[in-house]
Formats: structure tokens, sequence, C-alpha cells
């Protein structure tokens, strides 16, 4: 029996108003820039305007991909998200009066750390295969917080991609063979009380190579490509340099000589946007693959392998193939005008941005007018998150 080809449609991608420069953060901390740049392989991250958050950018990546297919026949909206603003309304419901969603779509939230978005992706094709007639917005969107003069600092980023999943897709098929590495593991969490980030540095790095092997053994146990099939390996990029230590691990781990420039020329154009954004926790892996597609010549028909991880952790080797026609659907100038027009961030507004609670007093509190992106959050009352488009 065939069964009909469920994958990625269309894909888009937004980010916050301001980006932080790294060399700003080095002279700040009084650290050699280097460390960032070569050490973690980040030169830039977005940072969250006082008027943005995951729903601004989660209806800012979303709308674009309305606009060009209407709303017909989506029936789901998964949105995955590590950094949400309630604890029981699903974000994605937000999204309604800002771009128009349909209200005969189930709207849910997804959690697994950076795993969360892969989640969705996986749930969507599913629910197609079920009926390949309908279709499912998947959008991951996060802010990346650790706390002031920590190692995670410059690995904070923002953003959110997201992807209209279908049959027949236009941009990519996703294969059906999947390896899962699943185990409970304090690398990265946040409590509910808190607003940043817990993390053990060095656990999570040796956790995620280690997840990466064994989801990879689990996806060639389930009959998944050879490693030397792939013309590319999108990673999750917490921070871009910790792809090209998974991959080393994971071409060493299978006896496999690590070259330098082989593993550059499978990893370099994902990380392109992510170098720039930052860590985006469940966007970051497609940012990767954005990336991939709006720097490489021709893919048609290539294998492309993609790894998820989450903390805590759950992490999944898959791989899809590029099909034909798919650049006339990429979105390669708005992807960069997104990065380019960000607004240099001076630090002392960093710091005060980062160290600004929501009001939780439940008083009406007017939010002053700072982005410049289609939507923002225009006030908190009540309790009650008052969004707006621009
Ligand atoms: N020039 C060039 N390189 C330099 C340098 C310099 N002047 N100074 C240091 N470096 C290099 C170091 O040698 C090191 O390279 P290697 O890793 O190849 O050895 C690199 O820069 C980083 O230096 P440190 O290890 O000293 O950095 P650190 O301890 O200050 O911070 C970190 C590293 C612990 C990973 C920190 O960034 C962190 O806590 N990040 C958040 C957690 C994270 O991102 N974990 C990743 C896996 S978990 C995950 O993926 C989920 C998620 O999204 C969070």
């Amino acid at each position: 029996m065939t069964s009909t080809p469920v994958g990625i449609h269309d894909l888009s991608f937004a980010t916050t108003h301001y980006a932080l420069d790294h060399g700003v953060l080095a002279e700040r901390l009084g650290v050699d820039p280097d460390k960032f740049y070569l050490g973690i392989g980040q030169e830039m991250m977005s940072v969250a305007a006082a008027d943005e958050d995951i729903v601004t950018i989660a209806a800012a990546a979303a709308k674009p991909i309305l606009d060009r297919h209407g709303v017909d026949n989506i029936r789901t909206v998964l949105l995955a998200t590590e950094s949400g603003v309630d604890q029981s309304k699903a974000a994605g419901l937000y999204l309604h009066p800002l771009i128009g969603l349909p209200n005969t779509a189930r709207v849910v939230e997804l959690k697994q750390a950076c795993y969360g978005g892969t989640a969705g992706l996986q749930f969507a094709a599913g629910l197609i295969a079920r009926d390949p007639s309908q279709r499912v917005l998947v959008i991951a969107a996060d802010i990346a917080k650790y706390e002031l003069d920590t190692p995670g600092e410059p690995t904070q980023g923002a953003a959110a991609v997201a992807m209209l999943v279908s049959a027949n897709p236009a941009i990519l098929e996703l294969e059906p063979h999947s390896g899962i590495y699943s185990a409970d593991i304090m690398d990265f969490w946040r409590p509910n009380y808190r607003t940043a980030a817990m993390v053990d540095g060095k656990t999570s790095v040796n956790a995620y190579q280690k997840a990466t092997q064994e989801a990879w053994t689990d996806y060639r146990r389930n009959g998944g490509r050879d490693l030397t099939e792939f013309a590319a390996f999108c990673y999750h990029q917490p921070f871009t340099k910790m792809a090209f230590k998974a991959h080393r691990h994971l071409l060493e781990s299978q006896g496999h000589t690590a070259e330098p420039a082989e593993i550059d020329a499978a990893l370099h154009n994902t990380t392109i946007y992510n170098r720039t954004v930052g860590n985006s926790y469940t966007a970051s892996l497609y940012l990767g693959l954005a990336s991939l597609l709006d720097h490489t010549g021709d893919l048609t028909g290539q294998a492309l392998a993609f790894i998820s991880y989450g903390s805590g952790s759950v992490a999944e080797f898959f791989s899809g193939t590029v099909q034909p026609g798919y650049r006339e659907h990429l979105r390669t100038e708005e992807n960069r005008d997104a990065i380019a027009t960000r607004v240099a961030l001076d630090y002392d507004r960093y710091r005060v941005l980062h160290e600004t609670e929501s009001p939780s007093d439940g008083m009406y509190h007017a939010i002053p007018e700072e982005t410049g992106r289609p939507f923002r959050l225009a006030a908190i009352s009540g309790h009650k998150r008052i969004y707006e488009s621009r």
C-alpha cells in the first residue's frame, strides 16, 4: 500500500524587534569576544521588547502562511513553546483575533523543552495520514532567557517558525523512519515560579550528545538511511557550536573519521540564521532548516537529517526529502529581512528588559509601544493579556 506523502508545505520565520551584539556583551562582561564568536559560535541574539512575547512572534510567523494559503481545512493548530504566557490557556488561542484562525480548528499547546516543535510536526503528520484533506498549522515559538552574568546568558535568543503541514507538501516530505531516545535527566528545566531557565551546562552538552547517538541508533534500527546518504544535517542549535560538537560525536561513535571540512559542508548552511538569532528553543531546529534552504543551491530530491533535542530529555532523529520546485515556495527575502531589520539594543536597556517582571496585581497596565513588528502586547488588565495589531 502506498501512503500519501506528508510534510512541510510552507515555512515562515519571525523574530523580535531587538538584537544584542555579542561583541557588546563580551565587552561588558570582560570576556574575550572570540569565546562567543568562535567558542560557542554566536554573533548576536534576538531580544524581545517589553511589548513582545511568544504570542506576538508566533502571530508574525504564522500570518504570512495564512495570507498565502488561506485557512480552509486547517483543522488543528499546534503551538510548541517552553516560554508560554499562561499555565492553562493555549497560546495559540490568542492568535484567533490577531491573524484570523478558523474556529473549526482544535488549538493545543505542546511542551517538552526544545523538542516540542518536533512533537507538533510528528503529531501533524499522523493527523494528516488519517485524513489527507486536512492541514495542520504547527508553530514553534520561544524566547530563551537565562540569568544575567551566567554561562547561559550568551546563549539566549528568540524566534518563531510556523509550518503548514499537509499532504503532497511543496517543500519537504517527511520520511516514515524515526528514532527516539527519552530519559529523565535534570540538565535544563524551569520551575513554574521562575522566568529564567535553570541549567547544568556541562551535563546538558553531554546529555545532548548521548541522546543524539541513541536516537540515531533507534532510527537505524527502524530502517532509516545510512549516515552517508544525507546532503545535510539540521540539528537543534542552543548555540551553533553545539551542532558541530554533536555531529562530530555522532560520526566518531559510528567509526567515521570526522574531518572538519566534511562536518562544515554538512552543517554550515544550517547555522547561518541561528548564529545571529541565538537559541530559539523549539524553533531552533526549523530555523536551521530555513537557513539551509535559503543558503544552499538546488537540493531537490536530497535527503536531509533532523536531530531534535529537548532537555529533560527527549531526542528524535528523523529524515525528509526536498521536493521538486521547493525554491519557488521559500521566503528567503522575508527571512533575511526579519533578521536585518532588528534594532541594535544597548546593554543598559537590555539589562532593564531582562529584569522587568510582568505585573501580577491584576490592575490595568498599559505597555508603551516599543516593537516595530506587526503584533504587540498592548496591556495587561485583570490578569488578562491584551494584544493588538500594529
Ligand atoms: N577563543 C576561542 N574559544 C574560546 C575562548 C576564546 N577566547 N574562550 C573559550 N573558548 C571556547 C572553549 O574552549 C569552549 O570550547 P569547547 O566547548 O570546544 O571546549 C567554548 O568556548 C565554551 O567555553 P566554556 O566551556 O568555558 O563556556 P562556559 O562554561 O562559559 O559555557 C555552556 C558553555 C555551559 C554550554 C553555556 O553556554 C551554557 O550553560 N549554555 C546553556 C545550556 C546549553 O545551551 N546547553 C546545550 C545542550 S542542552 C540543549 O540543547 C537544550 C537547550 O536548548 C538549552
